[in-house]
């Protein structure tokens, strides 16, 4: 008898959209690895900040993304990317990086530098033993793994993300930040061909995970 199939969940959608939260009750449930794509950004981010290396400064970004060295260590189920062996040494969802990531993450180059890093966390999930990975971010179902055998695009209105991450805590610029998101011209954050496009507006995350579950139970048993 062969295997079971790898599962690959992949999830998209603006900031506050519910993403993480569902992502993180799917792994729980289907025995996958969690895989914040937006925490990548937010790392690689923090780290050019550090090195005064401005999104601006095409040089400067050219001479320095072949020197970050990215690998992965689970915390719980999620993945977390070290660079250069190393956590983020600081805050990585606070105001500084939340008002320079998506500039950062407009730029090809540094897109391009965590490509196959997002693609080898396959091989992770399957040396660590889980069923699949469920991936969230803005181009996951349209560029990283266009193939993947479930994916989803989640969308809420303005007002109901901005409560969302006040009721976390956050401080976020969540309509700019979808804005350059959006208009960028490298894997702009949309819905992609052939996703299940759900509005969490008035929903809660349980019914939310419960029609991504439905859809996954039904073709994955
Ligand atoms: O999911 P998040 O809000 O933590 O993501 C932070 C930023 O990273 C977001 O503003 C856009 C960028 N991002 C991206 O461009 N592509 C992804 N796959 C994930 C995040």
């Amino acid at each position: 008898m062969g295997l079971p199939p790898f599962i690959i969940v992949a999830i998209d959608g603006g900031a506050a959209s519910g993403k993480s939260s569902s992502s993180k009750i799917l792994a729980d449930r289907f025995n996958l690895l969690h895989v914040d794509t937006g925490s990548f950004y937010r790392h690689i981010t923090y780290e050019l900040l550090r090195r005064s290396v401005t999104h601006t400064d095409h040089a400067a970004l050219l001479a320095v993304l072949p020197e970050l060295k990215f690998s992965t260590r689970l915390h719980g189920r999620s993945a977390q990317m070290l660079i250069d062996g190393q956590p983020a040494a600081g805050e990585i969802r606070g105001r500084h990086v939340n008002d320079h990531v998506s500039h950062y993450a407009a730029i090809p180059e540094v897109r391009q530098a965590l490509l196959a890093y997002q693609r080898g966390q396959v091989a992770v999930a399957k040396q660590h033993g889980f069923r699949g990975l469920v991936m969230e971010g803005r181009d996951i179902g349209s560029v990283i793994f266009p193939d993947a055998g479930f994916r989803f695009f989640l969308h809420a209105d303005p007002g109901e993300r901005v409560r969302r991450r006040e009721s976390e805590g956050h401080n976020d610029s969540i309509a700019e930040r979808d804005r350059l998101d959006s208009s960028r011209k490298t894997s702009p954050l949309t819905c992609p061909a052939g996703a299940i496009d759900i509005d969490t507006t008035h929903l809660t995350l349980a019914q939310v995970v419960e029609k991504m579950a439905a859809s996954i139970a039904v073709k994955s048993d």
